[in-house]
Formats: structure tokens, sequence, C-alpha cells
């Protein structure tokens, strides 16, 4: 019996197991009630009285090894699943919290896609501007009101005196209108986004910045009927291919004939809706003809070259698609908005 306990002692400080299913069978094999362990104390009635005493103790202390032996087993084991799973490199990884694209971006990128496919590259400028190019260039005349302080943020301006040096936040992207087609030959296909700024009282429907896309092609032999269709298509690309356009005759002193142009209501389908105010159109872009002047006063052969423009707010088309209401929304920052434009 001595020798018998003497050998599982040792079997069993020599215990070894890697998973939980080889583990389990050491404790079946030694401590389940057909365990070999157990079934010594079976045989413990046979031992004589007079080694009970000395064998009890031994057989007690074999039952507390195997246990405290398979309990230090189960510990290894564990830690090591734990690594194990540390380390599936199959395992799908955590989601990363990605941001999202601001609405304005989605749609200025949209606008570029679809003139993109008829010929317009981009073409960008500075924001801080001099009165030559965003004025004195695109025939504003000197006393024209768009040039007052009302609307204009001068960074440096002598008081009265209009110079075309004077330093301001240009109004409009025609600014790189005017240095494209100072520094490039015809033909020229150019769109240009970028931010603009006019001194208005900030309110849901105005700000004192705000972001536009212009586009400028100039050739021989460009017609009001080009301009025509290349707004035709933009307005289908982007609202949809049922979308119609209507022309109305406007003014801009740096186009003649100038046009502003709107589509039928995207939101009514052209019934009339309160969007729309019931007339079933809603205004988008302004747009026409450079006028001659313009195209002198940059260099350019108006007897030889002619050409079309076209100004659009993008956040009034990101009004129409993603009906915001408040402009105010897109400078806030407030990830709750902002987290409902999807990322692509
Ligand atoms: N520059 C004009 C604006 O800021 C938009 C425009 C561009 C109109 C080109 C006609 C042609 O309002």
């Amino acid at each position: 019996m001595k020798n018998r306990i003497n050998q599982l002692l040792q079997q069993v400080q020599d215990m070894q197991a890697t998973n939980a299913e080889e583990l389990e069978n050491l404790r079946i094999k030694y401590l389940s009630k057909k365990g070999e362990i157990t079934a010594l104390f079976g045989d413990f009635r046979n031992v004589a009285a007079d080694e009970k005493k000395e064998i009890g103790m031994l057989l007690n202390n074999l039952k507390l090894q195997a246990q405290s032996r398979i309990d230090e087993l189960k510990e290894q084991v564990a830690a090591r699943t734990q690594q194990e799973e540390k380390q599936d490199l199959t395992r799908t990884p955590d989601p990363i919290a990605l941001g999202t694209r601001h609405p304005l971006s989605l749609v200025r990128e949209e606008i570029i896609d679809i003139f993109s496919h008829i010929g317009f590259t981009v073409a960008e400028g500075p924001e801080i501007e001099d009165d030559l190019h965003v004025f004195g260039m695109l025939n504003f005349a000197p006393e024209h009101p768009a040039r007052d302080m009302q609307d204009t943020f001068f960074i440096n301006k002598e008081k009265g005196i209009q110079k075309p040096t004077d330093i301001l936040l240009r109004t409009h992207t025609s600014s790189v209108q005017t240095r494209v087609m100072t520094s490039q030959k015809p033909p020229i296909r150019v769109l240009c986004p970028g931010r603009v700024y006019r001194n208005e009282a900030i309110s849901a429907r105005a700000h004192c910045f705000f972001h536009q896309i212009e586009g400028l092609y100039i050739d021989k032999n460009v017609s009001f009927a080009d301009l025509r269709q290349a707004m035709l298509y933009f307005a289908k690309e982007m609202f949809g291919p049922d979308t119609k356009i209507r022309l109305r005759p406007s003014y801009f002193p740096f186009t003649e004939p100038s046009a502003e142009m709107d589509i039928s209501c995207n939101i009514c389908g052209g019934k009339g809706c309160s969007f729309c105010k019931n007339t079933g159109w809603v205004e988008i872009l302004g747009c026409g003809m450079v006028d001659p002047n313009v195209l002198e006063s940059c260099g350019i052969d108006s007897t030889i070259y002619s050409g079309y423009a076209f100004g659009l707010g993008v956040e009034r088309i990101t009004n129409l698609k993603y009906r915001v209401k408040d402009l105010r929304l897109f400078s806030e920052n407030d990830v709750r908005f902002l987290t409902q434009f999807e990322s692509c």
C-alpha cells in the first residue's frame, strides 16, 4: 500500500496538462469516484490496525497533493488560453471609431466630380486678396455697393479712397478666375471652390463666411446655349434626371447677359410646397456670359474669345440635398450633427 501511495505521489507531482481537456482527464484518472486515489481509500479498510494512522496520513497527503497540483495546472491552462486569445490574429478586430466627412465637403466633392466629367479642373487662390482681383478686373465700378465696407471685410483700407491695392477678404471666388485668366491662355475650363467672406450679421439664413464653387469656360465660339446645356447637365446629375431648370434675367457686373438659375423644387417635384413657397422652383446659382470688359482687363482678346461663368453656394446646395435649415450648424462642430453624414 505504501509503495502504491509513493508511486501515485510521484505521478501526481509529474502531472502536466496543456489544455482543459487534458486536465479533466487527469482529474478523472486520480480523483473521480472511480479514480486511482479514490480506489486506495476503498482499500484502506484492509490496512492493518497498527498501520492505519501512518497510511491514513499518507493517503490524505496524496489526495491533497493531487488536488493542489490540479489547481495549479488549472491556473496555468487558464493563463495560456488568455495569452492565446490575445494573439489570435484571426479574431475580428475591434471597430475603430472613424470620423465622418463634413456635409459641405461631401457636396463640394460631388459638384467637382460632376463638372470634372465635362472637362473642368480645379483652381485655387488666396482668401486674402486685393481689390483689383476681387472687384477691379471684374468690371465693378469704383462706387459699386459691393465694395462698400458694409459687405466687404477690409484688412487695410485708407478711408474714402478706393485703391486696387486695398487688401480684403475675398467676397467671391471670382477672384480666382481673374488670376487664372491672367496667367493662362484659353481654352480655359476651371472650377474655383473656396471659402468667401461677407460682412453680414450671423443668423439661420446668413453667415459672415460661406463656401462657393464658381466655374469659368473660355474658348472660341462659346455661347449662351453652351452655358445652358452645362447647367442642365449639372442640375440633372446633382438632383436627379427629372430635374428641370429655368433661367431668369439678372445682373452681375462681370457677366452680360446674366441670369439666375432655378431648378424645379426637388422636394415637391415642382408641384409647390412650403420649401419653394408654392412656386415649384428654387434658386440655386448665378451665371452669365463673361463681360468682354473682364476678358480685356485680364489680357484676353474679346474679339476672338468668349466664355461663360457661373457661381453657386455650397451651403445652398447642401440645404437642398440634406434639408439643413440653419446655416450655423455647418460651423458649430457639433458631433451630433456631423455624425449624421456618412463618410465615403
Ligand atoms: N460671383 C457671384 C457671386 O458671388 C456669382 C457668379 C459667378 C455669378 C459667376 C455669375 C457668374 O454672387
